[in-house]
C-alpha cells in the first residue's frame, strides 16, 4: 500500500483517486476549489458519471479516500503525486498549462522526500521535462524525484469502468525506481495482465494525442463516408460493419453522427496540430478530420433546415440531447451548440430537453426553454431533432410522439430510430447516411 495524492477533482482527477484507493491504496484527493472539497467531503459528487458515487463511497467508507483543500500537506504525505488538473485550450489550439506549473511549483516547496511525480493531465510533448525542471529549482535539488507520464483514457460516461479495467496502461519514465513504485501502483493490474507499455516521458506524452486524435480521424472518416452514403442511398451502418469486420479496422468508433464533441477530441486534435507545426510538420489527416468535424455539425443544421424546405422561421423545434454524448451532463463543443444557434439565427422557436444536461445548457444560452421530460419538449413542436443517443430516446414510443408533435418531422443526428417505423408512421425523417431513397 501507497500513500498517494491527487492533484486536481475534475474528471480524471476524482475518477482516478477513486480507482487507485480501489486498487487498495490511501488516496487523498486535493484541489484549491474548497467548496468543491467540502462538497465531497459531504459525499456530494460534483460530476455526472455513472458508478463513481458509489466508487467513491465505498473507498471513504474503507478509510482509503479522503479529501483536501490542503495541497501543500497532500504533497508531503504522499509517496507519489499524480497532477490531474485542467489543460484549458488556450490561444492558437495550445493547450494552457497555468494550472500544471502551480503544482508543478507546489511539489518543489512541499518535496520533503523522495517522491515519484506522475502527471495524468493531457499535456503537450515536452511539458514532462518543464514540470520536472520546475521541481528541481523550485526545490534546489535538495531531494530527489522522478518524473512519470502516465496519461489517462477514460470517456465520460463510462470512466469507472475504462479506469478500473483499462485496455492498456502507459507508464513513460526514466529510472528503473520510478517504473517500479508505479508497478505497484497498479498492481492489480499487472496480476490481471493488463497490457503495461514502460517507455519515455516523450512517447507517453505522444501516446496521448496519437490515441484522441486517430479516433477523431476514425469518426470524421466515417460521417464523410455516411455523408456519400446520402447521395447514393446506401446504408451507412451496412458500411461500418462490413468495415469492422476486418480486425486492421475494428467496429469501434465507427458510428457516425453529429460531429465529435466534448472537451477532449476537439481540444487534442488542435493541439496536435499546433506542436506538430511548431516542429514544421503538416499533420494534413488531423486538420481534415477537424474540418470534415465542424462541416458535420454544420450539415446537420443544414438537414433541419433542408426538412422544413429552408424556412424555419417561427417554427417550434424541439431537440432531443443537449449533451455531447450520452451518459454525461457536459456539453463542451456539443452539435447540439451549432443547432440551437443555427435555429436562432434562422427565427425558429426552441423547445429543449437533456436527462443531464439541461441546466449547463442554460447557463450557455440563457433564454433557452428546457422541460423535464421529452413528452412536455416536444408537445405541440413542428419537427424533432435527436441530438444526443440517451437510452430514453432510444426507445421513444414513436405513435406517441407522433400525436404530441403539431406535424410529424423528424431528424435523428445519431441513427437511433427504425427507419422502417418512422416510414409506417408517416413521419418526414432524415438520418446521417440511412435514409432510403
Ligand atoms: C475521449 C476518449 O475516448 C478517451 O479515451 C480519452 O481518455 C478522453 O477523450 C480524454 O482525452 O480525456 P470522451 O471525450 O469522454 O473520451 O468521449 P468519447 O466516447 O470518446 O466520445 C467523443 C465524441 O465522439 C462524442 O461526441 C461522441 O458522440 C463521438 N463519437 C464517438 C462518435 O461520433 N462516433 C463514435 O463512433 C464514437
Amino acid at each position: 500500500m501507497q500513500n498517494i495524492a491527487v492533484i486536481g477533482t475534475g474528471y480524471v482527477g476524482l475518477v482516478s483517486g477513486a480507482g487507485i484507493s480501489d486498487y487498495g491504496h490511501n488516496v487523498v484527493c486535493a484541489d484549491i476549489d474548497k467548496t468543491k472539497i467540502e462538497q465531497l467531503n459531504k459525499g456530494e459528487i460534483p460530476i455526472y458519471e455513472p458508478g463513481l458515487h458509489e466508487l467513491v463511497n465505498r473507498n471513504v467508507n474503507f478509510n482509503r479516500l479522503s479529501f483536501t483543500a490542503n495541497v501543500d500537506e497532500a504533497i508531503r504525505n504522499a509517496d507519489v503525486i499524480f497532477i490531474a488538473v485542467g489543460t484549458p485550450e488556450g490561444e492558437n489550439g495550445a493547450s494552457d498549462l497555468t494550472a500544471v506549473y502551480e503544482v508543478a511549483r507546489a511539489i518543489g516547496e512541499n518535496l520533503n522526500g523522495y517522491k515519484v511525480v506522475c502527471t495524468k493531465s493531457t499535456v503537450p510533448i515536452g511539458t514532462g521535462e518543464k514540470i520536472t525542471n520546475i521541481i528541481k529549482d523550485v526545490s534546489k535539488n535538495i531531494n530527489e524525484f522522478d518524473y512519470v507520464s502516465n496519461p489517462e483514457f477514460l470517456r465520460e460516461g463510462s470512466a469507472v469502468k475504462d479506469f478500473l479495467w483499462p485496455d492498456r496502461v502507459i507508464i513513460g519514465a526514466s529510472g528503473s525506481r520510478a517504473f517500479k513504485t508505479m508497478k505497484n501502483v497498479y498492481r492489480p493490474l499487472y496480476i490481471n495482465e493488463t497490457p503495461i507499455i514502460e517507455t519515455t516521458v516523450e512517447t507517453a506524452e505522444l501516446i496521448k494525442y496519437a490515441s484522441n486524435a486517430f479516433l477523431s480521424v476514425k469518426i470524421s472518416y466515417i460521417n464523410e463516408i455516411a455523408n456519400m452514403c446520402d447521395e447514393i442511398g446506401a446504408d451507412v451502418h451496412v458500411v461500418s460493419k462490413a468495415m469492422g469486420i476486418d480486425g486492421r479496422i475494428s467496429p469501434k468508433f465507427l458510428h457516425p453522427g453529429p460531429g465529435y464533441g466534448g472537451s477532449c477530441f476537439p481540444k487534442d486534435t488542435k493541439a496536435l496540430i499546433s506542436m506538430a507545426k511548431e516542429m514544421g510538420i503538416d499533420l494534413n489527416v488531423v486538420s481534415g478530420a477537424v474540418v470534415a468535424n465542424q462541416l458535420q455539425k454544420e450539415r446537420m443544421a443544414q438537414k433541419l433546415l433542408n426538412l422544413f424546405d429552408g424556412d424555419i422561421k417561427n417554427k417550434t423545434i424541439a431537440i432531443l440531447g443537449l449533451a455531447f454524448k450520452a451518459q454525461t451532463d457536459d456539453i463542451r463543443e456539443s452539435p447540439a451548440i451549432e443547432i440551437i444557434n443555427t435555429l436562432n439565427k434562422n427565427g425558429a422557436l426552441i423547445r429543449a430537453f437533456d436527462p443531464a444536461a439541461n441546466e449547463n445548457m442554460k447557463k450557455r444560452f440563457n433564454d433557452l426553454k428546457t422541460f423535464d421530460s421529452w413528452e412536455e419538449a416536444v408537445k405541440d413542436a413542428d419537427g424533432v431533432v435527436i441530438m444526443t443517443e440517451w437510452n430514453e430516446f432510444r426507445g421513444l414510443d414513436l405513435l406517441k410522439l407522433k400525436g404530441l408533435l403539431k406535424s410529424p418531422v423528424l431528424l435523428d443526428c445519431r441513427n437511433i430510430l427504425r427507419m422502417d417505423d418512422l416510414e409506417t408512421m408517416g413521419f418526414k425523417y432524415d438520418n446521417v447516411g440511412r435514409k432510403k431513397r
